[in-house]
């Protein structure tokens, strides 16, 4: 729709993520947002990273795999930043016992990691490919022998081309397919696997894949964009029962990304704009499984555009038994003028104009350094949905810090960001909120998407020539945290 603030460092429009933007400089840190001293957590607490298959699996073509939208994407020249591809990534299909390690050396006792769809289904439906299967099995037990809990993502954007190229996500027949496959997956896995996420970030790949073209499958189309929100929504809430049915006691989420959103000025219009920009991006996929109904963030709801059918809303329900939270940084919205409202078809659909906040520090891909952001959107949603379990599912920074001489990897603004992201948790929590985990994003350096290998996230540093993997600072930071399941004084 409208185009984002990237040179605030916005990564998208509605998303929470991967564009990226020139890094202010701000200093980092003038004052922290939050409490600097020792913070304890509660007992039980999960500690975890989180990773997708597509950026560090590689072997996009290996054991019978099929090809994703991500593999086909990334083989077509000018997509993706440098040439790089997701074929090798950190080659954690081969090296995955290497990363159990450093999950081990970190203490860690929680590991969001997702399934490849077109590993296990190659065309996206009927025959499954028992190698790829046996892949994920293998590392479900050897986490669980490490007292690891496996926190499975089902979908993180890497939907088989075949299924794409049969009209993918804005076609209805689609969310039949995904739920033969999340039927496939929970036979499977089910009997040790009793925590999932149906979607990651239902909100950037709808967006950022069928409307901005950024990442795979690259379309720029409204009509895809709103086409393929709904058939996301009646996937999530067909997936939740069929996973249900096949273990009736697992949890259930999905990971939504999310920015909490301020209003530009204090006037009724830039608060209104705010409260839509909030709708779509943090709600566009959770009140429709919560409520069975679209929050109010288009001008009116384009049914028939959209492809809504009577008995869809009772169809896309789904009670999610947690909310799972992406969160890096905060939105701030205006509302359209009249001029660009009656130009641009998609603000005339979304009058509001999104940025990311200038304030704070940049990291190095360009997102804005906002502790507050996750408290106000932690109570927000534990307000709004009557105090439900949450999982923070991802939050992280990119600094693309290397060795030093002596091979040390000093990464002291991660451990400055991780800290003060947990000190706005505790706080939210203290509050009331019900949060049972944290997972940095990510365990260790791997493909940022439309950003190849550009932007590092790890708490690991991988050199992508050897493979070879090291702890920086911030990981063995993150390591004492989860051992003493308290985060030290700064
Ligand atoms: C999130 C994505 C994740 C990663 C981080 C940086 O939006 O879920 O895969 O790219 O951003």
């Amino acid at each position: 729709m409208v185009a984002a603030g990237a040179a605030a460092g916005l990564p998208s429009f509605f998303s929470g993520c991967s564009k990226h933007s020139e890094p202010a400089n701000v200093p980092f840190h003038s004052a922290p947002q939050f409490s600097s001293s020792e913070i304890a957590f509660p007992k039980g607490f999960y500690w975890g990273t989180a990773t997708a298959a597509y950026q560090i699996e590689g072997a996009w073509n290996e054991d019978g795999k099929g090809e994703s939208i991500w593999d086909h994407f990334a083989h077509t020249p000018g997509k993706i930043k440098n040439g790089d591809t997701g074929d090798v990534a950190c080659d954690s299909y081969h090296r995955w016992r290497e990363d159990l390690a450093l999950m081990r050396e970190m203490n860690l006792n929680s590991y969001r990691f997702s399934l490849s769809w077109p590993r296990i289904q190659p065309s996206g439906s009927g025959t499954v490919n028992s190698k790829g299967l046996d892949y994920y099995s293998r590392m479900v037990d050897s986490l669980l022998a490490a007292r690891i809990r496996p926190f499975v993502t089902v979908f993180h954007w890497d939907l088989p081309q075949a299924l794409e190229d049969a009209g993918g996500w804005p076609n209805r027949d689609t969310a039949a397919r995904y739920t033969d496959y999340v039927q496939v997956v929970a036979k499977a896995l089910g009997d040790r696997v009793s925590d999932w996420m149906l979607f990651n970030e239902p909100t950037a790949f709808v967006d950022l894949g069928y409307l901005e073209g950024e990442h795979a499958p690259g379309r720029k189309s409204l009509f895809d964009f709103l086409r393929a929100s709904h058939v996301v929504n009646m996937a999530q809430g067909a997936g939740f029962h069929a996973l249900k049915s096949a273990c009736p006691t697992a949890r259930v989420g999905t990971a939504f990304s999310m920015s909490s959103c301020e209003p530009a000025s204090d006037s009724d219009a830039d608060k209104l704009a705010a409260e839509r920009a909030h709708a779509i991006t943090n709600v566009w996929f959770l009140e429709t499984a919560l409520r069975g109904r679209y929050p109010d963030g288009l001008a009116f709801l384009p049914e028939t555009v959209m492809g809504i059918k009577a008995g869809d809303m009772e169809k896309m329900r789904a009670p999610l038994d947690f909310i799972g939270i992406n969160l890096y940084y905060r939105i701030i919205a205006a509302a359209s003028g009249a001029m660009e409202r009656a130009t641009h078809a998609e603000e005339w659909l979304f009058p509001v104009k999104m940025e990311g906040g200038r304030q704070g520090p940049k990291t190095d891909i360009g997102w804005e350094v906002w502790p507050k952001a996750l408290y106000d959107m932690v109570l927000r949603i534990t307000r709004d949905y009557d105090r439900p379990v949450i999982e923070i599912t991802e939050s992280g920074c990119s600094y693309n810090d290397g060795p030093d001489g002596g091979g040390v990897i000093r990464d002291e603004r991660r451990i400055a960001y991780h800290r003060e992201y947990l000190a706005a948790l505790a706080k939210a929590m203290a509050e009331g909120a019900d949060v049972r985990g944290y997972h940095a994003w990510t365990l260790l350096d791997n493909f940022e998407w439309a950003e190849g290998f550009g932007q590092r996230f790890g708490l690991a540093y991988v050199d992508f020539k050897t493979q070879k993997r090291t702890i920086k600072d911030s990981g063995h930071w993150y390591g004492r945290v989860a051992s003493e399941n308290k985060v030290p004084a700064s």
